[in-house]
Formats: C-alpha cells, sequence, structure tokens
C-alpha cells in the first residue's frame, strides 16, 4: 500500500470516527444543537428566560420585551464564532430601569460586526 491510499484509509476511519460521534451524541446521549425555539420562557409571575442565539452577524431574538420589574436570566450561545454581549449603558450585571437597552456585539466577528445588534425594551 502506498503511502497516499494510507492517508486516504486513514482520513476516511477518522471521518467515520467524527461523523459516528455526532450521531452517537445527537441519539445516544441526546445532545441537540441550540435552536430558536421557546427563545423566551416566563419562569414565573415576573421571572423571565431569554435564551439568545449570536451569529454572524445578528442577535435573535432581535428585539425583547418584558415588564418593568422583571427578572431576566440571559442565556447566549454561538453557533460560529467569538461574539460580544454588551448591553449598552450597563454593565450586563444589571439595573433594568425601563426604557430601550441596544445590545451590540463588542467583539470584532468579521465584516458585517457593526451592524450586529439587538435590543431589550423594558416597559
Ligand atoms: Cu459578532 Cu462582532
Amino acid at each position: 500500500m502506498n503511502a497516499e491510499k494510507l492517508a486516504l484509509s486513514i482520513a476516511s476511519i477518522l471521518l467515520l470516527i467524527f461523523f459516528s460521534l455526532i450521531l452517537y451524541g445527537a441519539y445516544v446521549k441526546n445532545i441537540e444543537l441550540p435552536t430558536c425555539k421557546d427563545t423566551i420562557i416566563k419562569v414565573s409571575e415576573n421571572k423571565y428566560e431569554v435564551h439568545y442565539i449570536a451569529r454572524q452577524f445578528s442577535f435573535f431574538p432581535m428585539e425583547l420585551r418584558i415588564p418593568k420589574g422583571s427578572i431576566l436570566d440571559i442565556y447566549i450561545t454561538s453557533p460560529d464564532v467569538i461574539h460580544g454581549f454588551h448591553i449598552e449603558g450597563t454593565n450586563v450585571n444589571l439595573m433594568v430601569i425601563p426604557g430601550e437597552y441596544r445590545i451590540y456585539c463588542h467583539e470584532y466577528c468579521g465584516l458585517g460586526h457593526q451592524n450586529m445588534m439587538s435590543k431589550i425594551i423594558v416597559d
């Protein structure tokens, strides 16, 4: 067996292992990829969870509206590159005062970085 056939065989075996691990994770371990379903969850009377997805070059959900006085737990994930999540005028460990809060990516992530924004409206 020449070196090219050996390399092709090793690459094929590694690909088979790779895809087998993905299927193992999906069907045996029930590991799910982040999705856009149930992004905003009402946990109790005035407590909410939001599950943001940051991907080049947007946040999902684009806008979030919660009642004044609510407690908001923010979870965020990214399926592509590293992004930032800065809530303007806060340190993200924030006291939410009624109003609109712009969110923007503070980590350069590519050509559309400057357009990556979202909004939380507390009213
Ligand atoms: Cu995302 Cu910059």
